[in-house]
């Protein structure tokens, strides 16, 4: 355990892949709550690589994070020039490690990222009317939920994560992949130092009933210990 954080066999296999970034895409893919979001924070930390990160929510647009055209002062006037934007200047940097956290959010535009898993390793920016080439090295994790049983039935598609996509990235799912021993020691960073095993783990066992995991750890923040 080190700041918090608990290795896990995810988190080794996260660390794995991004050793060699082979294939270029990882998809972790499975519920909130298990651990997705926390192991690739600290597996980029750890990794040396350079890491661009963004946090999709509701009505992200993919193309803007590319970049947009804006305005810049100049001594006669204004001009019109291309800023790039966050995942572009990521495919452009050697080495980069992108991550794309609540993919599901912005799923029917991940297409667009289609060409990182390509051979040609080429991405055209419509708004720049343009295509580059992607960096050596760069990869991409895409962190994604299935959609919660209370979406309905016609909301799903919207969550789907392109076939291109899936076809072209190493699936990783997080749908139990926690041992019983991974999540008790993830749960005794909830609990006071000297709380027996006992009852760290009788509270595991009954955490189904008595309290959702995700609102105890939201009362009871980790002391990073
Ligand atoms: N390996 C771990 N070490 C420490 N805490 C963990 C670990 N895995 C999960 N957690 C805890 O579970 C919570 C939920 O994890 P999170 O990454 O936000 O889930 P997801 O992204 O899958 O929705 C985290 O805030 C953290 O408290
Ligand atoms: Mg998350």
């Amino acid at each position: 355990m080190n700041n918090g954080f608990v290795e896990t066999g995810l988190s080794r296999r996260v660390t794995e892949w991004v050793r060699h970034g082979d294939p270029t895409i990882l998809l972790l893919y499975g519920p909130a709550g298990s651990g997705k979001t926390v192991t690739v924070r600290h597996v980029a930390a750890q990794c040396g690589r350079p890491v661009f990160w963004v946090s999709a929510t509701r009505g992200t647009n993919l193309e803007l994070l590319f970049g947009l055209w804006t305005l810049r002062p100049t001594p006669n006037g204004t001009e019109t020039f291309f800023e790039e934007g966050i995942l572009l200047r990521g495919l452009l940097t050697p080495g980069a490690l992108l991550v794309l956290d609540d993919a599901h959010l912005v799923a029917p535009d991940l297409q667009v990222l289609n060409g990182l898993g390509d051979s040609t390793r080429e991405l055209t920016v419509p708004a720049r009317g343009r295509t580059y080439p992607i960096a050596e090295g760069v990869c991409l994790v895409l962190i994604a939920n299935p959609p919660p049983r209370t979406v309905a039935s016609w909301e799903r598609e919207r969550w789907l994560i392109p076939e291109q996509i899936r076809d072209r990235a190493r699936v990783i799912q997080t749908f139990d992949a926690l041992t019983l021993e991974e999540e008790v020691a993830i749960a005794r960073l909830y609990f006071p130092e000297d709380c027996p095993d006992e009852i760290v783990r009788e509270w595991w066992n009954w955490r189904g009933i008595c309290a959702p995991i995700a609102f105890f750890r939201r009362m009871r923040p980790p002391s990073g210990r």
